[in-house]
């Protein structure tokens, strides 16, 4: 906790809204992807809608980091690389990366929900690094927690980007379908580009040692968990030979 009410609400805020998305989602598949259908008002084109629900992360994050005083801090700066290296490709490439039908388009809900959140989370670390965060300096840097944080950080990013990859490699031929993805993660789970942002994310919470991080994670598993749940079963029943010993999300466990 920080002092600054705006912040600290906030932070809670994401904690609650954790728990609810986890519940809904339990109940209610997110509407977008394989599980999209009608019923969930106006839409928006699909590449779009990414770029406008990702990118207030970006720069929610960016205007908060550069008008804090720890701005220049080699530490400070190492974690604005890692965050602007996942959320700029989020925001801005991968959008049009992905292989979609022309026109296709998404619930402008789905958008609006998912932004509002990329902005209060970008608030929340942008601000925490810093503004409140007093251990980010230059000692941190020769902290266990920093250097596994990157390391965790860096295979996280890898598994999340090349997961992702492979299911683009899959419609090589055509802007929709699906198949069954294999190599990488995808020899032990349905979903490796889940457990991917889950690492990446576990990874700059760990080292950035903040709650605002941890907030991320939190919310990150609450919204992936469940729809890798739902995927994972979507694939059982939609292909007969699916590898039986695959998981959802966590190898051998779930
Ligand atoms: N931090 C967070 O809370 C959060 C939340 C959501 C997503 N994400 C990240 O955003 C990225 C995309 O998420 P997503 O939910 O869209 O992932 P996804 O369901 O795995 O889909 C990713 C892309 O691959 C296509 N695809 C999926 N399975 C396929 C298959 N078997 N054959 C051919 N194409 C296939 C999808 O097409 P369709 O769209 O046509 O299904 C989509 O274009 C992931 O890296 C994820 O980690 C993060």
């Amino acid at each position: 906790m920080t002092g600054n009410t705006v912040f600290d609400y906030l932070l809670i805020g994401v904690f609650v809204a954790a728990v609810v998305s986890a519940l809904s989602l339990i109940f209610i598949d997110a509407p977008y992807g394989r599980h999209k259908k009608g019923g969930w008002g106006p839409t928006i084109n699909t590449r779009l809608g990414w770029v406008l629900m990702e990118s207030p992360a970006s720069l929610v994050f960016l205007y908060f980091f550069v008008v804090g005083d720890n701005n220049t801090s080699i530490v400070s700066l190492i974690l604005l690389v890692m965050w602007q290296s996942h959320y700029f490709h989020r925001s801005f490439i991968y959008p049009f990366q992905i292989k979609v039908k022309p026109g296709d388009r998404v619930p402008v809900m789905v958008i609006f929900m998912g932004g509002s959140y990329c902005a209060i989370n970008g608030f929340l670390n942008g601000s925490y690094i810093s503004t409140y965060a007093e251990h980010l300096d230059d000692q941190w840097l020769t902290d266990p927690r920093f250097a596994l944080g990157i390391i965790l950080f860096c295979f996280g990013y890898y598994l999340n980007k090349k997961s992702d990859q492979i299911l683009r490699d899959l419609r090589k031929d055509s802007t929709e379908g699906y198949k069954i993805p294999y190599g990488l993660g995808y020899k032990y789970v349905s979903m490796p580009n889940y457990l991917g942002e889950i690492l990446t994310w576990t990874g700059f919470a760990l080292a950035a040692w903040s709650l605002a991080g941890v907030s991320f994670v939190i919310f990150t598993m609450a919204n992936l968990v469940p729809r890798a749940i739902t995927n994972h079963k979507w694939y059982l029943e939609t292909f007969s030979d699916y590898p039986k010993d695959r998981k959802a999300i966590f190898p051998k466990i779930l």
